[in-house]
């Protein structure tokens, strides 16, 4: 069984969860993930560990909520336990010297893009991290992300905070002024995702992107998390998560996310009814 030792709401349906895994801790690297199940017999949720700290033998997982299980994990308390969290899973984010890295998050996908800046920048590259959401409640982990990065900027869809606009306008406008990039680390929706790589190809940068929201199982049986690169089918689970996004079929990849949404909203409204408690951004004055 694992603990909550620390949970905390970081926006509307945004909770970071520390819970105590001794075994996970050690030997985790960044970019891996772990498959949490709240209950037995529960769904799989897969989860990119973003922090450890070995001496408390704890991992620090961000999670949104934004259906049945999520919502019902956010219910939980500290000091609530769960019956499973298997891992380390996942390839390794290629941790390498390469020069002038550009690490792009949007939204959620800040989280697992943290461990990744840190690793790029402590290993000597100069990191610049360009971070996105469509309103400034919806943004997190702003000052861990300033810590492990040389140059920060922040962009709202709406403006409440940083530069009004999309990450990739960012883009744009640093590479307009001359900076040159010899890597760039996109971590978001998929959308987000897509748009990025588009231009990057434009641009010449080779980029890299993190494709954990398609999966299930995460142990490369259920098949959910099957993606097209290149030329090549590909497992997002075990052979990934992160792959040339160059390469990514993002629309393909989007129509298979979108593929269970009525049966989603079918176990949402159903929890609904039995728990009576419902997401932020279904409320008034919700954010999404
Ligand atoms: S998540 Fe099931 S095969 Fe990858």
């Amino acid at each position: 069984m694992y603990q909550i030792l620390h949970k905390e709401k970081l926006g509307p349906d945004i909770y970071m969860y520390r819970f105590r895994a001794p075994d996970v801790a050690r030997n985790r690297k960044p970019g891996q993930f772990v498959i949490v199940r709240i209950a037995e017999n529960g769904e799989r949720i897969p989860i990119t560990i973003t922090d450890v700290d070995t001496d408390e033998g704890s991992i620090t997982l961000i999670v949104q909520a934004v259906g049945k299980t999520t919502l019902q994990m956010a219910q939980m308390k500290e000091g609530d336990f769960i019956p499973t969290i298997t891992g380390p899973l996942g390839e390794p984010t290629r941790i390498e010297k390469v020069g002038r890295v550009l690490c792009v998050g949007g939204g959620i996908g800040i989280a697992p893009l943290f461990p990744v800046a840190e690793g790029m920048k402590d290993i000597g590259n100069h990191v610049t991290s360009i971070l996105g959401a469509r309103s400034s409640n919806l943004l997190i982990l702003i000052e861990r992300m300033r810590e492990v990065s040389h140059e920060l900027i922040v962009t709202t869809d709406d403006g409440t905070e940083g530069e009004k606009g999309l990450v990739t306008d960012v883009i744009r406008e640093l590479v307009g002024k001359g900076k040159v990039y010899d890597l760039c680390i996109a971590m978001g929706p998929p959308i987000m995702m897509k748009f990025v790589c588009v231009l990057t190809k434009e641009l010449n940068i080779p980029t890299i992107v993190s494709l954990n929201p398609i999966m299930v199982d995460g142990t490369g049986m259920c098949g959910c998390c099957r993606v097209t690169v290149g030329d090549e089918i590909k497992f997002a689970c075990v052979d990934g998560p992160e792959f040339d996004g160059h390469k990514v079929d993002f629309d393909e990849l989007m129509a298979r996310l979108a593929i269970y949404k009525a049966e989603e909203k079918e176990a949402l409204e159903y929890y609904y009814s039995k728990a009576g408690c419902r997401l932020d951004s279904t409320l008034e004055g919700g954010s999404r």
